[in-house]
Parts: structure tokens; sequence; C-alpha cells
């Protein structure tokens, strides 16, 4: 897979993709992940990429200039797949669209900045816009993050046991059961004995029966 990310804050996204399982996603040739600094493609004199609004009001819009000409030169290069706007008032993202986006080749993201992006952008080239929750951040950067993120792991390989995405929470509609590791006892607190008894047929029922009841408690809604 080939990621492109479009941001006037490139800085945001160096530490999520420079370490543990997006570096070596990275490393062993799953993914490729290429951030673009929207302001490089700016021929302002002054390397602006953002304009008042039309009509008024506080704060500043993402030009279509610049934009334009850096998502003109990658379309050139290659097709993308999807090509998707980081914002508030996108498709709520969920476990779903994560598995449908870890099957495509080339994915574009634009993260929004300021107070937006002019609509003719999101009008012309984009074809899915995302949030990843009801609040408003800075910018779409650590978003685009979490998509990243969340998808690259799907990636058959990305994960050392392949099994391990498949369990995620999510996946079948049911939160993680509880986990454990050593020690067996803890300020008084015992291990569930199940899970040391090495009867396996037992544990996964455990599991099952504990994923379902903290579903029940915490996420109904997932349920339905
Ligand atoms: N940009 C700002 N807030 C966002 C959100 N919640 N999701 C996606 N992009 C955003």
């Amino acid at each position: 897979m080939r990621i492109d990310i479009l941001t006037v804050v490139p800085q945001l996204l160096e530490s999520p993709f420079s370490a543990s399982i997006m570096q070596r996603a990275q490393d062993k040739g799953h993914v490729e992940i290429h951030v673009h600094n929207i302001r490089d493609y700016s021929t302002n004199k002054h390397k602006n990429v953002d304009d008042y609004q039309y009509g008024g009001g506080a704060g500043m819009v993402l030009s279509i200039e610049p934009i334009a000409a850096i998502v003109e030169k990658l379309k050139a290069e290659r097709t993308y797949d999807e090509f998707i706007f980081m914002t508030p008032d996108g498709e709520l993202f969920e476990q779903a669209a994560c598995n449908q986006l870890s099957l495509k080749q080339n994915l574009l993201i634009l993260c929004g900045h300021y107070k937006g992006v002019d609509e003719r952008i999101r009008q012309k080239y984009i074809t899915k816009e995302i949030s990843i929750g009801s609040y408003v951040l800075s910018g779409g950067e650590l978003a685009a993050a979490v998509v990243v993120d969340a998808v690259v792991r799907l990636i058959p390989g990305v994960l050392n046991d392949e099994t391990s995405a498949l369990t995620d929470s999510f996946q079948d509609n049911l939160l993680s059961p509880p986990v454990y590791t050593r020690p067996p006892v803890f300020d008084g607190m015992a291990v569930p004995e199940v899970l040391l008894s090495g009867d396996f047929a037992k544990i996964e029922a455990w599991r099952e029966e504990q994923a379902l009841e903290r579903t029940k408690q915490r996420r109904p809604d997932l349920l339905k």
C-alpha cells in the first residue's frame, strides 16, 4: 500500500509513523507513507497557503491552488483508490471503513487546517470524508495519523501474529475480554483461575462470555 498525506504541518506527522508497528510496516515494505508539505506548492511569493473567507468571518481557509497543484502531480503518477479529507463533518470512522481501506493500493489524505478548505477542493477531488470523533482538533493531522495507524495494522504481515488483528475489539462487534500477565496475585487481586487451568476450551468460553458481558455494559449499541 502507498499512502500520501497532504498537510501544512508535516512535523505533526513525523513521530506517529517512526516507531513501533508503523515503522516496522514501512521497513518490511508493507506500506510507503509520503508526507507532502502543501506550502512547497504555493506559487505565492510569501508561500501563503490560506486566505480570508469570502463573506467575512473569523478564520483562514486553505486555498485551492497549492492543493490542486500537488493533487494533479500525484494523480499523474498513479491512480488513487480514495482521496480522503479529514474533517469533523465527515463520516464517523469505524472498524468497517477501516477494514475496507486496508484492502486498497493507493490512498491520498488531505488534512484540513484553520477554518477548513475551499469547498471546491472537496467537490472536485475528495471521494471520502472522515471524522474520527465528535470533537474538533486543531487540524486533520492527528486524525490522519489515527486512520493510517488503524488501517496499516490490518495489512497482512504487519502484525507478527496475523490472527491478532482478527481478534481486535470491534472486528466481531464485541469489545475485547480482560487480559492478565504475571504475577498471579497482585495486592490480593488474583488472576481468574480459569486462565491458569490450561483448559483451552474453557478459557475460550470464558473469554467469549467476558467479551459479551463487557460489550453489554459499556457499548450496548454494538449488539444491536
Ligand atoms: N479535523 C479536526 N477535527 C477532526 C476530527 N474530529 N476528525 C477528523 N478530522 C478533524
